[in-house]
């Protein structure tokens, strides 16, 4: 991760210069949080940066992108870094024309490899003002697009962002999702693996039984696979959209758990004697390995004496090494040449881990 992310640094300059009554859609490409501006509200959909922003003072919500607590027409500036997924930034586009006041404008900042001239295209028509874009430096481009009601376009193409609903992926397996959530439409393949290998992994059939977390749930696919009436099961995720695609799943299923907002499981206390994860290794568009030993510390926290965590990750991420200073015994359990399986046991104790 590149604290001093070029978007993130010119986000700043403009967040320093935005008029009071602004929105900032805050989404996982921000990498750094600057200081409070009085009157500047903030959405986010990860949990972490709502913390983040929280312990800065900032007037923030955490839910998936939903500014309907915000008057239509009520603000002068929204202030967007470009998010990653195409739905998601027509989504946010289409509020922003709901939520500026005639003459408002949309600032937008996004590098030309992520498509931004594009979108500040689409977002001109969709608002109806006139667009004022200059690059930056390299790739980074900044523009400022004003909202006319009267030569305002339809609404941009959003593939229904706030709605769930059933999704088969392609060997037919069918849940519920949306999108805004990593890999909305599949099953992560990492995913699949883990679990085709879990019950001699574990030595233990499904359904599981016993304390179970999954963390970093996505839309639950760890848990519905393995999860039944006699699992004590919690899942947590730091996405929002996760967060409530996970919740519907389980209830289509008729699976009892707690799910919950954390970042790595921070939230929670534990014990749990089981513990999935398929951990992330991405913020936004940078990898991020410090958020897989971050989830790994949290499992061995979270782990009851006894407890097993068996990870999938990308054959690339180096687990086992990351996973020494907090588990006494780590065994690799299987490769498929894609991704490999990673039994964690005989947790060391936070202290002895600092
Ligand atoms: C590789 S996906 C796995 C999803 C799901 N377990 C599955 O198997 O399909 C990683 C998940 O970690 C979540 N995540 C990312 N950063 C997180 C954080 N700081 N705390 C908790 N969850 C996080 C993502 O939102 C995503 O759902």
């Amino acid at each position: 991760m590149n604290p001093t992310d070029p978007a993130t640094t010119l986000l700043h300059q403009y967040i320093a210069q935005a008029p009071a009554d602004s929105l900032w859609w805050v989404d996982e490409n921000i990498l750094l949080i600057p200081e409070q501006r009085p009157g500047i509200r903030a959405i986010t959909n990860r949990y972490d940066l709502y913390q983040q922003l929280k312990a800065r003072q900032w007037q923030v919500t955490f839910n998936d992108f939903d500014s309907g607590q915000i008057l239509p027409a009520s603000l002068s500036c929204v202030l967007l870094r470009l998010p990653k997924e195409k739905a998601l930034v027509h989504y946010l586009i289409n509020q922003t024309a709901r939520l500026l006041r005639p003459g408002g404008e949309l600032w937008l900042i996004g590098d030309k490899s992520e498509g931004v001239r594009g979108f500040n295209k689409r977002a001109a028509e969709r608002l109806g003002g006139p667009l004022s874009e200059h690059k930056v430096s390299a790739g980074l481009w900044f523009a400022r697009i004003s909202h006319d009601p009267q030569q305002a376009g339809n609404d941009l193409d959003d593939q229904h962002y706030t709605e769930t609903r059933p999704v088969t992926d392609r060997h037919g397996y069918s849940f519920i999702s949306k999108p805004g959530l990593y890999g909305w439409q599949k099953v992560d393949p990492g995913s699949a693996f883990l679990i085709a290998e879990l019950p001699t992994m574990l030595n233990q059939p499904f359904p599981l039984s016993g304390r179970v977390l999954d963390l970093g749930c996505g839309f639950g696919y760890l848990s519905l696979q393995t999860a039944g009436t006699q699992t004590q099961l919690t899942c947590t995720d730091n996405n929002a959209a996760a967060l409530h695609c996970c919740q519907a799943n389980l209830e289509a299923q008729g699976i009892l758990a707690e799910v919950v907002a954390s970042n790595a499981g921070d939230t929670l206390q534990g014990p749990y004697d089981i513990l999935l994860c398929n951990p992330p290794f991405h913020s936004g568009f940078a990898t991020n390995l410090d958020l897989t030993s971050r989830f790994i510390a949290a499992s061995a926290r979270l782990l009851s004496p006894q407890g097993q965590a068996c990870f999938v990750v990308n054959k690339h991420i180096p687990l086992e090494q990351k996973a020494q200073r907090y588990f006494a015994r780590i065994r690799l359990y299987a490769d498929n040449g894609q991704f490999k399986l990673i039994h964690l046991s005989q947790p060391k104790h936070s202290q002895d881990a600092s």
